[in-house]
């Protein structure tokens, strides 16, 4: 299977993932924050790989190429917060981060990364 096609299955599956652990979440399902793990893991291995694909260049510039580069990195640091502010039971806004911040950080990478590949 060529690294794109890995790249593309990971990022969808992680991206079901997330939705999953959303309505999970909403459903008052404490097991959420494992679904969300494993999306961030198929997150975080997705982007190594293309980090290796681009040969350890982080900014080529190419607009569309370094913009998807800061999407993706921004969305793997708010996970981070999204964490944080889980773990600290902070759940208010905890739940507003997911739904406005999060989310559509994530899309946008996502998003711009399906329009690279295509
Ligand atoms: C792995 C990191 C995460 C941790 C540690 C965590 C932790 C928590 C905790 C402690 C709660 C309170 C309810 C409960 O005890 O289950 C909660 C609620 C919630 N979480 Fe997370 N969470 C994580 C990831 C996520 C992600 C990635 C999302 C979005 C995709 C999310 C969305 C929500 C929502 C929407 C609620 C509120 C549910 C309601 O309306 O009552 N969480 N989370």
């Amino acid at each position: 299977m060529s690294v794109l096609i890995q790249i593309e299955l990971l990022m969808t599956v992680a991206l079901f993932l997330y939705g999953i652990a959303y309505a999970m979440a909403r459903n008052k399902n404490k097991y959420h924050k494992a679904v969300a793990a494993v999306g961030f893991s198929m997150d975080t291995y997705g982007t190594m790989l293309m980090f290796q694909i681009k040969k350890g260049v982080w900014m080529t510039g190419i607009l569309a190429s370094d913009v998807h580069t800061i999407l993706s990195l921004a969305a793997l640091s708010l996970f981070f917060i999204q964490l944080t502010l889980g773990l600290t039971r902070k759940i208010k806004w905890h739940r507003r981060f997911a739904l406005r911040i999060f989310f559509p950080v994530w899309a946008l990478a996502f998003l711009s990364g399906a329009f690279l590949a295509h």
